[in-house]
């Protein structure tokens, strides 16, 4: 094909493509726009004899690598991903044009595609904190730095409400310290002033003020907020009122130093994602409050097992503060830690069925009574299994004088058949018993107590629980078992 024919078709193409809602252009190995389609030019003004990576990508120097080029030197064409000043994202397909060290640009906009997908990503993480996080600040946070890596935000910060103080207390931000929160945290709740924190909360819907210069102007009454925003550099702000039990627990504020910052599907998401957090952190107080109704009826049941053998009063307690201990420097989760704590005050609620004068007796026990000593687990395991708790807390009860080589009680099993939980059940129940006073002998020490677990790792005692425990007491520096009273 003669060159001119060559140009006019190349005149004819871009003609066609000019008034599309692609972008078209072409740019010469120089980095220079020698041509733009209409749709370029509205976005961008005139851009002929300008360097592409300057005025569409906002850049002081060429891209590197430079795909461009790339494209141009290779004469093959690519496909490539590009973001320009204003946080628009294309799909670039670029063409050589042979002999001319030039190539023909086309541009799809993805601006909206990449934003949901970003925004659905975030979502998708939010969710799995949700379904994971036991401890409601943490979830807080989590979602906070969350919400600011949508990249719609710079400030993202809740707020739970006081209702008794009428106040606003922060408990987590993700973005810079700032005057904004101290003044939140100093300020009454004003339900009559109308700003937008106080519509989200007495109204219970989301507010969402996509200028907050154009929208609060002229309104005295919110003048110290408005500028304080303002100020910061905050033009638009979303307030996500978060309901429990019927009622506004807190606020998510997003603060964005964009006009509208945020498209209708993310204002939808955003809204769901607010009451799933709502849902979640319900769940976690109605958890907790349960929680805290175990611990109380636990420490009860433990008090009444220990009035009835005094001498090792404070056992129970002890060996479950032990067990939490190594549960925290084995990685346990939080709801781990929790169960660990309440098998340690448990496990020994066998030997209520065991007479007094047998529990206290201060010389050798006979074999009967040795044998009858020795049913206690399985006499704890009968009253546990009854309980519906969340953790195995029966079988450990009856694992718990087991031992891995298994020359343990009741059972004699070993190994892998003994839960891990029962595993540190035992260490902690024979390092507060040698470190404890008992009837027919001196308190032994932590010293003692620690060589005997030493001397049988991975004989009778699980080799990690040993280790952690060791850890325990060099780490935190603990000389005596009060300690953990
Ligand atoms: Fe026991």
């Amino acid at each position: 094909m003669e060159n001119l024919e060559k140009e006019k078709l190349r005149q004819v193409l871009l003609d066609a493509l000019a008034f599309g809602n692609v972008g078209i252009d072409i740019v010469g190995l120089d980095h220079k726009i020698l041509y733009q389609n209409q749709f370029l030019q509205d976005r961008y003004g005139d851009l002929s004899g300008k360097l592409c990576y300057k005025e569409l990508r906002g850049l002081e120097k060429p891209c590197e690598p430079c795909f461009l080029a790339e494209v141009i030197e290779n004469n093959h064409p690519a496909m490539y991903e590009g973001r320009d000043s204003q946080e628009r994202t294309y799909q670039v397909i670029a063409f050589p044009i042979p002999d001319e060290k030039k190539a023909i640009e086309v541009l799809l906009d993805t601006t909206k595609q990449t934003r949901m997908r970003n925004c659905l990503e975030i979502v998708g993480q939010i969710h799995r904190v949700l379904t994971r996080e036991k401890n409601e600040l943490k979830v807080f946070q989590s979602v906070c730095d969350l919400l600011l890596k949508t990249g719609r935000v710079e400030l993202a910060w809740i707020g739970l409400v006081e209702k008794e103080a009428l106040k606003i207390s922060p408990v987590a931000r993700a973005g810079p310290e700032n005057d904004y929160l101290t003044f939140v945290k100093s300020a009454q709740i004003d339900y009559a002033s109308g700003g937008p924190v106080n519509n989200a909360l007495t109204k219970r819907q989301p507010v969402l003020i996509r200028d907050i210069a154009a929208q609060y102007n002229g309104d005295s009454g919110l003048k110290n907020l408005k500028n304080r925003i303002l100020d910061m550099g905050y033009v638009s702000l979303y307030v996500l009122p978060m309901y429990a039990d019927g009622e506004v627990m807190g606020i998510i504020n997003l603060c964005s130093k964009r006009k509208d910052a945020f498209s209708q599907e993310e204002i939808e998401l955003l809204e769901g994602i607010t009451q799933d957090i709502s849902l979640a952190v319900r769940g976690l107080r109605a958890e907790r409050r349960s929680i805290v109704l175990i611990d109380q009826a636990v420490s009860a049941i433990s008090v009444m097992t220990e009035l009835r053998d005094p001498y090792t009063s404070g056992h129970e307690r002890r060996v479950a503060n032990i067990c939490r201990a190594i549960g925290e420097k084995l990685g346990f989760s939080e709801d781990q830690l929790e169960g660990i704590r309440i098998m340690g005050f448990l496990h020994d609620i066998g030997k209520i069925a065991i007479p007094s004068e047998i529990l206290n007796k201060p010389g050798k026990l006979s074999e009967i009574e040795f044998n009858l000593v020795k049913n206690h687990p399985e006499i704890g395991y009968e009253i546990l299994k009854k309980l519906d708790f969340p953790w195995p807390v029966a079988a450990v009860a009856r694992q718990h004088h087991e031992r891995i080589n298994g020359s343990g009680y009741l059972y004699g099993i070993k190994g892998r058949e003994i839960l891990l939980e029962a595993k540190i059940l035992a260490v902690a129940d024979v390092i507060e018993a040698i470190c404890s006073h008992r009837p027919y002998r001196p308190a032994l020490g932590v010293a003692k107590a620690l060589e005997e677990i030493i001397n049988n790792k991975g004989i009778l005692y699980e080799p990690i629980v040993v280790d952690a425990c060791v850890r325990l007491f060099q780490e935190e520096k603990i000389t005596n078992i009060d300690y953990f009273s």
